[in-house]
C-alpha cells in the first residue's frame, strides 16, 4: 500500500507530459496551415475569373492610397490654371525651408545649375545644354510656381523630377531659388541696420582685391 502514492505520481507525471506533446502537436499543426493559407500569389493563374487573371483590373477612377492629389494649388503650383506667386497655404516659409531647400538643391539642381543658380554646373561644363541664369531678369520675375512647374514637369532638355523630390521638397527648392536670386542682387540695404557692422568687418577678407568683381553689394 505503501508504494501506491509512488504508483499516482509517475501516472500523474506521463499525463502531463502527454498532454502537452498533444498540445504542441496541435499547436504544429495550426501553424503549419497558417503558412498554407489558400491564396493567389501576384500574376498567379486562377480558374474562378473568366480571364483567368487572379489579379483584378483596378477599377477606373480608383485611387491608391494617398495619392488623392486633390490640392491643385500644392500639387500643381496653379490656381485655376494660374501660376501662384505666393507659396501654398500649407508651406510655411521659415529658415528651416530654405535649408532643406538649399540642402535638395545642391543635390538635385546644382549639377546643371551650379550652386549659385547661373546654368554653368558641372555637367554644362561638360557639354550638357546650357540653362538660363535663375539671375536672368525673366526669371527673376517668374511666378515661384514655374519654379514647382519646371521640377514637376520638366523643360525642354531638362527632366522632371516628379519621382525623386516629393512635393514638399519641391516647394522649398522653389523658395531657396528665391533666395539665391536675393542673394545674388542684394544691396546692403536688405541686411538688416544692426547687422551691416558685421559685414563692412568681413569684408576686407572676403575680397582682398578692390578689383575683384561682383563685390559692389559692399559699398
Ligand atoms: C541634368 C541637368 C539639369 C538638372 C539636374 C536640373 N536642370 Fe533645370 N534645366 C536644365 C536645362 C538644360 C534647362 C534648359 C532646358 C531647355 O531650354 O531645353 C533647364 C531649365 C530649367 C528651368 C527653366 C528656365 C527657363 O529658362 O525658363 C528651371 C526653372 C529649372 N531648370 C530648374 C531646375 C531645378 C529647380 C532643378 C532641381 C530640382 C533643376 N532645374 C535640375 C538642366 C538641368
Amino acid at each position: 500500500m505503501a508504494h501506491a502514492p509512488i504508483f499516482s505520481a509517475h501516472a500523474g507525471r506521463r499525463a502531463l507530459v502527454g498532454g502537452l506533446l498533444l498540445a504542441s502537436a496541435l499547436l504544429a499543426g495550426c501553424r503549419q496551415d497558417m503558412h498554407d493559407t489558400p491564396r493567389y500569389e501576384a500574376l498567379e493563374q486562377s480558374d474562378f475569373f473568366a480571364d483567368k487573371r487572379a489579379m483584378r483590373p483596378i477599377p477606373e477612377g480608383a485611387v491608391a492610397r494617398g495619392m488623392l492629389l486633390d490640392d491643385d494649388v500644392f500639387y500643381t503650383g496653379k490656381q485655376d490654371g494660374e501660376l501662384i506667386t505666393g507659396l501654398p497655404a500649407q508651406v510655411t516659409l521659415d529658415a528651416a525651408l530654405i535649408d532643406r531647400g538649399q540642402n535638395r538643391f545642391n543635390i538635385y539642381c546644382a549639377p546643371c545649375h551650379s550652386q549659385l543658380g547661373d546654368g554653368n554646373g558641372t555637367v554644362v561644363q561638360r557639354g550638357y545644354k546650357r540653362p538660363s541664369s535663375f539671375h536672368d531678369p525673366r526669371l527673376r520675375d517668374a511666378a515661384i510656381g514655374y519654379f514647382y512647374d519646371v521640377i514637376t514637369n520638366g523643360f525642354g532638355q531638362m527632366p522632371d523630377y516628379r519621382a525623386q523630390i516629393a512635393p514638399q521638397d519641391r516647394w522649398a527648392i522653389a523658395s531657396y531659388i528665391r533666395a539665391l536670386q536675393l542673394s545674388q542682387g542684394a544691396t546692403v540695404e536688405d541686411v538688416p541696420a544692426e547687422q551691416r557692422g558685421a559685414l563692412d568687418g568681413r569684408a576686407p577678407s572676403a575680397a582682398p582685391d578692390a578689383s575683384h568683381g561682383g563685390g559692389a553689394a559692399h559699398d
